[in-house]
């Protein structure tokens, strides 16, 4: 069973009524058990969709009914989001200090618990206290690979709080703030984050709150010299896309095998989470930007031969093989996905030759 479902179950069994829960484990959870989430969830996307981006959003969340029904269908998607960052981090500890800010119904400590086979010290801020409810619940019931060895769920930091944490995340939250908030949000975040530690924010994949987060980066690694991009950037200057682009934006698309209640509430909601568009950076703080390039759109075959936009410390461009020039060493470059990281053997120019050999990390 994928780790996803394994959390959907978990879900299920903890937020649908008893005769629900025992139907999804059947297999398929009738309407009427799921009426009373369906509609905070239409509500709940409306708002999401309708909020102008910049601005700060009313929360939508409007008793813990709605913070459950958030549970049920939002966070396995952006605990999904969260799973796939985590190859970009390596802990040594056994014991290591998470700070997720604006976790909602504990999705991060969910993600987390379910794939890292580690102590957690997790501490959770919540401006909502109907979310609150629920995370505490939650996280406080969850069985996975990890264990919690100590739980945190408060409305804010402490001013006077001085406490530093290996891993610091923001997942879907910098969306919900005007611009200043979001740009103090990103700095005091950056200031949580313990020497050697990670600073992980994510954000929905849409244009405007993706190139919002690129310009919140350019901030970031512009005034904080100990950051080190580690995904997607290869590189810590000025975001070149935003240099050259009024509209591109870096985002990447997670395939995942949709587990069953999302896939039955996506059909009664028309919703659609068959993929999942995100955005995202990882930092480390005195870490080392990883070398290479990241593919930033698929390879394409076009009349010249395979295309792609890259990005990494020598081009930002698009990089071609000639149809003459394909061959078994450079083969990594057709076959590679979004933000596939690839190591060259040689300085970048636009045109690859045949003997470049080109590998995936
Ligand atoms: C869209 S939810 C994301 C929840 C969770 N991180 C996830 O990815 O599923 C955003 C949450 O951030 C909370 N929030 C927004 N601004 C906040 C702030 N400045 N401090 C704490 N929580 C905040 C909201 O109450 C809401 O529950």
């Amino acid at each position: 069973m994928s780790q996803i479902q394994q959390l959907e179950d978990f879900l299920a069994a903890t937020l649908l009524s008893p005769e629900g829960a025992a139907q999804h484990l059947a297999g398929k959870v009738s309407k009427q058990e799921l009426a009373p989430f369906l509609g905070e969830l239409s509500a709940m996307s409306a708002s999401y969709v309708s909020h102008e981006v910049g601005s700060k959003l009313a929360s939508p969340i409007k008793s813990v009914r709605s913070a459950e029904a958030y549970a049920l269908y939002y966070t396995v998607i952006n605990a999904a989001k969260v799973l796939h960052l985590l190859p970009s981090l390596s802990f040594v500890r056994d014991e290591i200090s998470v700070l997720d800010v604006g976790s909602g119904p504990g999705t991060a400590g969910l993600a987390l618990l379910t794939a890292l086979d580690r102590s957690i010290r997790l501490t959770c801020v919540e401006h909502s206290g109907y979310m609150r409810q629920v995370a505490e619940r939650l996280l406080s019931q969850y069985r996975g690979a990890g264990k919690l060895s100590k739980l945190s769920v408060v409305p804010a930091i402490a001013p006077n709080n001085i406490d530093t944490y290996d891993l610091v995340i923001a997942a879907n939250v910098v969306a919900e703030l005007d611009t200043t908030e979001g740009e103090r949000t990103v700095r005091s975040l950056a200031e949580k984050t313990a020497p050697g530690g990670y600073l992980v924010i994510i954000e929905p994949g849409q244009q405007l709150h993706t190139r919002r987060l690129m310009h919140l980066r350019n901030a970031l690694l512009g005034s904080m010299t100990e950051f080190a991009p580690l995904f997607p950037c290869l590189r810590r200057d000025p975001c070149p896309m935003l240099a050259y682009s009024e509209t591109d934006w870096c985002h990447g698309t997670i395939e995942w095998r949709q587990p069953r209640l999302n896939a039955h509430l996506d059909d009664l909601l028309s919703f659609n989470k068959h993929r999942i568009k995100y955005s995202a950076f990882v930092f480390q703080r005195d870490g080392v930007t990883p070398s290479g390039i990241r593919v930033l759109t698929p390879p394409q075959k076009t009349r010249v031969g395979i295309e792609t936009l890259v990005c990494g410390e020598q081009i930002y461009g698009v990089v071609r093989i000639r149809k003459g020039c394909r061959s078994e060493k450079n083969r990594a470059l057709e076959k590679a996905s979004v933000f596939d990281r690839l190591i060259v053997s040689e300085p970048l120019t636009q045109d690859l030759g045949e003997d470049i050999v080109i590998t995936k990390a």
